[in-house]
């Protein structure tokens, strides 16, 4: 296959947002105990923070990290995990039926983003909860002192407020497996009622409002409307959830994987134009955008296999759920869902990669053993470091293929950056031919005389293939190789993808 790409300084669409490379912890299986906090583990700090698996997330670098759900919060009592530890209640966790023992919580997460680096997003439960819960969990965390929940955190240790900005208002509301799952209507009153009130206690927070959990939900469409006519004014976003996976006996080839980004592409553009149809007919200015706070690859027919899934499985603290081993064809679309977002980054100016660690994690940890990136972590953490500066317009031209699922895809699959400041050219590049590597042609001549500054590429290396994955023996199995022959001459820059891989190239 060939493609060739145009752009142009001119052609640009965003900022690139800050908040685009998020990711999610949830109290999900391993995601928080042996994931990110493992008292008693050798490289445990004094809080319990698992040093090996912040270190590894340093470098990834998500710039916010949303909490603690996800379904968990749709039950959760945040009081039970404030305080002395050894007063917390134990309780069931309905979402996903495990023993909460509440040892961390909203205190422990608020030290450990402040050691990784990246912003605290709150969800507050509006699933078994209300108005006034959301207010207080606002007031313990965000309010200076003097006041019933302020004084409690000062009480606890925590002098300063934790003055967390993003706050989801609920999870997932319009799935039926949701606790305390509720129609559009019932879901828009609680949620414009619960911001307004959120807003008076600290008018400076960003609210999200509950889109739909993926697109190919029943309600999809009129559920964004609904909501969005009754809370316009209140919120800020309207979130989007999306989980793609190549079906192993079911009718998704392998194709029809690898143009997940496609289906990610249509989903985000009718949601703006549902949001941006609420704002004209209620003649608002203001803007809503889209917080993409759930997205990755996620083998759910597995899951939905599982006792857990089933019911029947017994009631434990952090048992293994959803542990996606993840090969170099989960991080090539891996790559091409990040593309996606870039490529709308207008309007998505939030995004949660779901999840950080072990729970479909970018990372894994072995409870009293070691922390390695999954090969997916790789295109989150070059898109995250390389794209700087104004999302660029990328024009494509090139071979297609129909999949069944999601229709005509480009086999290239391209988005790109440009920093003015340093001039740098980031170009991010995947390849969804499985057998055929491609010719890329990039029109570079509006940005005057380029070189290469860097090109790295990841695909199965020699006695590897597309199911390759790392493990905790071979931590490093699947990363990013030197991209050789890139070559810049005339205004147009010449490259080859190799067979099914996802690359980076910045040119300067
Ligand atoms: O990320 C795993 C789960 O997926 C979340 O708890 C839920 O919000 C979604 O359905």
């Amino acid at each position: 296959p060939r493609a060739r790409l145009t752009i142009d300084p001119d052609f640009t669409i965003a900022p690139v947002p800050r908040r685009l490379f998020g990711s999610f912890v949830e109290h999900m299986g391993r995601g928080v105990y042996t994931g990110i906090y493992e008292p008693g583990h050798p490289k445990a700090d004094a809080d319990g923070l698992r040093t090996d698996v912040l270190d590894l997330v340093r470098e990834l670098g998500p710039t916010v990290v949303r909490y603690p759900g996800g379904n968990f919060v749709s039950g959760y009592y945040w009081e039970d995990g404030v305080g002395p530890k050894d007063q917390r209640p134990r309780r069931l966790d309905r979402a996903w039926r495990t023993i909460e023992t509440n040892e961390f919580g909203l205190g422990e997460f608020s030290r450990w983003t402040r050691a990784a680096g990246t912003e605290p997003m709150m969800a507050v439960n509006l699933g078994t909860r209300g108005v006034q819960e959301a207010c207080d969990i606002l007031e313990y965390a965000n309010h200076a002192g003097g006041t019933k929940y302020s004084d409690l955190r000062r009480a606890h240790g925590d002098a300063e407020p934790f003055d967390i900005k993003l706050w989801c208002l609920g999870n997932e509301m319009d799935g039926p497996w949701q606790v305390g799952h509720k129609t559009a209507a019932e879901y828009g009153r609680l949620a414009a009622e619960t911001a307004r009130a959120m807003r008076l206690v600290d008018p400076s927070i960003e609210l999200v409002a509950c889109g739909s959990s993926k697109y190919a939900m029943p309600t999809f469409g009129e559920w964004e409307r609904v909501v969005l006519e009754e809370t316009y004014d209140q919120v800020d976003y309207i979130s989007a959830h999306a989980y793609y996976q190549e079906d192993d006996d079911g009718p998704h080839s392998t194709g029809d994987f690898l143009a997940s980004a496609r289906d990610m592409d249509v989903f985000i553009e009718a949601v703006v134009a549902t949001a941006d149809a609420v704002r004209a007919r209620g003649k608002h200015r203001k803007r809503i955008d889209i917080s993409f706070d759930e997205w990755n690859v996620w083998y759910q027919s597995r899951h939905r296999a599982s006792a857990i899934a089933k019911g029947e499985s017994e009631w434990e603290v952090a048992p293994r759920v959803i542990e996606d081993e993840y090969s170099i064809t989960d991080a090539v679309v891996v790559g091409t869902l990040l593309n996606s977002l870039l490529r709308h980054g207008d309007r998505v100016t939030v995004a949660c990669q779901a999840q950080l660690v072990n729970v479909i994690g970018l990372l894994r940890s072995e409870p009293g053993g070691a922390a390695w990136k999954q090969p997916i972590a790789h295109p989150f953490e070059q898109v995250r470091r390389r794209a700087t500066g104004e999302i660029l317009a990328v024009r494509t031209r090139g071979d297609r293929y129909e999949s069944p699922r999601f229709g005509d895809v480009d086999v290239v699959d391209a988005a790109g950056t440009w920093d003015a400041e340093s001039g740098v050219v980031s170009l991010f590049l995947a390849n969804r031919d499985q057998a055929e590597p491609a010719t890329v042609e990039v029109g570079v001549r509006g940005f005057g005389e380029l070189r290469v500054q860097h090109a790295a590429v990841l695909a199965a290396d020699e006695g590897q293939d597309r199911h390759t994955t790392n493990d905790e023996q071979h931590p490093d199995r699947v990363g990013m190789r030197p991209l050789d022959g890139v070559q810049v001459a005339d205004g147009t820059a010449q490259l080859t993808l190799p067979p099914l891989s996802w690359a980076v190239v910045q040119l300067v």
